[in-house]
C-alpha cells in the first residue's frame, strides 16, 4: 500500500515553513540527517518536564522513572534489531560506537581477553565504499597496533568486488568492517554471505548500518553480524544518540572504551573491576532524553512499517534514475537498473560543479548534500571530486523527486550546458 506521503508530511514540524523566499521546503538529505516527527519532539521534551533524572543513580522515585525509561528505550532498539537488551548500548553516535569497538580492540593487548589482541601478524579489512567514520577509526587502529589495513576494492557499477575474497579474508584477518548500504552509491552489500566467511576464517565483523537500519527491517541474528551500529538521528530520532549492538558472549568479554562512573564492579584507590555489558560502556551520566527520543522514532516506524518505508523509497529511487538518466551529461554513481538499491542517489554533470548545482537547487528550495560524503576514497575510485547526492525517506513524495528533476534541467540551462 502506497504511504500517504502529504499525511506523514504533517507530522513533521518543520515542513510547515518556507526556505529561500518563501518557497516550499524539497528535502532531500536525509541521507545526512533525517527531519523529526512532533512523536520524538513531545518524547524528548516530556522525559525532561516529567521524569528528569540521572538513570541508574539515585533512589528518588524521578531516578527510577529516568531509568525505566532509558532501559525501555534499549528494549524497544533491542526488538526493533533482532537483538537481547543486553547486546545494545547507547553512545553519542554511530562514529562513537565504531571508535568504542576499535578502541576496545587495541585496549585488550593489556588484558587477558586474547580473543580481541591484535598486533603486526593481524590484519583488518574494509572497503573503498566506507564513510570515513568506518575508515579512520580502523586505520588509527592498525597505527596504534601495527596490523595491516587492507581493503575489498569495487566494480565499476559501484558494488564490491568479491572476486579476491578468498585472499582478503584469511586466517590473519582479526576485524572486517564494511558498510552495510553506501551512503554515496546506494549500493546494497550482501553482508549474511560475507558473514559467512568472516567467521570462518575466525575474524570479527562489524557493520555500518546508519543507511540501512532507518531505511529497512534489519535483523542482525539473520546478518550473523558480530558488531552493528547505527545512529538516532538519521531514523527520525533526535542528534546525540547512537547504537552498538554486540554479540552479548563477546560485549562481555570486551574491555572497555570510556571509563568513570557507572560502569564499574568495585572500585579501589588503584584498581577497578568492571560492570557487564551494557553498563561496562556506558560509562557517565548517559543520554536519557535522547534514547527515549530514538524509541519514539522507532514506534512510528514501526507504525509506518519498515516493509512500507523500503517499498516506498524503492519507488522513489527508480523515479528519480529514471528522470536523471533522460537528461543528457548525467552521470550516476552507483549501481541502477537491479532491485538491489537503496535510496541514495548520487550523481555528476559534465560541465557543472556538484556545489553550483547545489546552489541552484537550494535556491529553488530543495535541500541535496554535494561534495565527498566523507567518502574520499571512493571518490577517488571514480575519478571525481564530489558529487550531487538526493536521499530520500518516508516523508518525500514523487512530486519532490519531479522538482529534483525539473531543477536539474533548470540547472543546466542557467550554465548554459547543453
Ligand atoms: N554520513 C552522513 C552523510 O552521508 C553525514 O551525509
Amino acid at each position: 500500500m502506497a504511504l500517504d506521503v502529504a499525511r506523514l508530511k504533517n507530522d513533521f514540524p518543520i515542513f510547515a515553513r518556507t526556505v529561500r523566499d518563501g518557497k516550499p521546503l524539497i528535502y532531500l538529505d536525509s541521507g545526512a540527517t533525517s527531519q523529526k516527527p512532533r512523536l520524538v519532539l513531545d518524547a524528548e521534551r516530556n522525559f525532561y518536564e516529567q521524569h528528569n533524572a540521572a538513570a541508574h543513580r539515585g533512589a528518588h522515585q524521578l531516578a527510577e522513572e529516568a531509568t525505566e525509561a532509558y532501559e525501555d528505550a534499549r528494549s524497544k532498539v533491542a526488538k526493533f534489531i533482532g537483538a537481547a537488551d543486553n547486546e545494545i548500548i547507547f553512545t553519542k553516535s554511530a562514529t562513537e560506537s565504531i571508535n568504542l569497538v576499535a578502541y576496545a580492540l587495541s585496549n585488550s593487548n593489556f588484558t587477558d581477553a586474547k580473543r580481541f589482541h591484535i598486533g603486526p601478524e593481524h590484519e583488518i579489512l574494509v572497503s573503498e565504499m566506507e564513510h570515513h567514520a568506518n575508515l579512520i577509526p580502523w586505520q588509527e587502529l592498525a597505527k596504534r597496533t601495527g596490523a595491516k589495513l587492507r581493503w575489498i576494492p569495487l566494480t565499476d557499477e559501484g558494488r564490491l568486488d568479491l572476486s579476491n575474497i578468498d585472499s582478503l579474508i584469511t586466517s590473519s584477518t582479526k576485524m572486517v568492517a564494511l558498510t552495510h548500504q553506501s551512503n554515496v552509491l546506494g549500493t546494497i552489500n550482501p553482508i549474511a554471505g560475507i558473514a559467512k566467511l568472516v567467521h570462518d576464517r575466525g575474524a570479527l565483523f562489524l557493520v555500518d548500518a546508519c543507511q540501512s537500519v532507518p531505511h529497512q527491517s534489519v535483523d542482525v541474528k539473520a546478518l550473523d553480524v558480530d558488531f552493528l551500529v547505527f545512529s538516532g538521528h538519521k531514523m527520525l530520532g533526535p542528534t546525540g544518540v547512537g547504537v552498538l549492538y554486540g554479540r552479548a558472549e563477546l560485549l562481555d568479554e570486551m574491555p572497555p572504551f570510556l571509563t568513570g562512573g557507572s560502569m564499574i564492579e568495585e572500585v579501589h584507590m588503584e584498581s577497578a573491576t568492571y560492570a557487564r555489558a551494557p553498563q561496562r560502556f556506558e560509562a557517565g551520566v548517559p543520554n536519557m532524553a535522547q534514547a527515549v527520543g530514538l524509541a519514539a522514532a522507532i514506534e512510528y516506524l514501526e507504525r509506518v512499517g519498515m516493509d512500507q518505508v523500503q517499498e516506498h523509497e524503492e519507488l522513489l529511487v527508480n523515479h528519480a534514475i529514471d528522470g536523471l538518466l533522460g537528461i543528457s551529461k548525467v552521470r550516476i554513481i552507483g549501481p541502477f537498473g537491479g532491485i538491489h538499491r537503496s535510496g541514495a542517489v548520487s550523481f555528476t554533470i559534465d560541465d557543472i560543479h556538484p556545489h553550483d548545482l547545489g546552489q541552484v537547487l537550494d535556491d529553488l528550495g530543495i535541500a541535496v548534500r554535494v561534495g565527498h560524503h566523507c567518502a574520499w576514497p571512493l571518490m577517488r575510485r571514480f575519478g571525481i571530486s564530489g558529487t550531487t547526492r538526493a536521499t530520500f525517506y518516508l516523508y518525500n513524495s514523487i512530486s519532490d523527486v519531479d522538482a529534483l528533476i525539473a531543477g536539474v534541467e533548470a540547472t543546466k540551462k542557467f550554465f548554459k550546458v547543453a
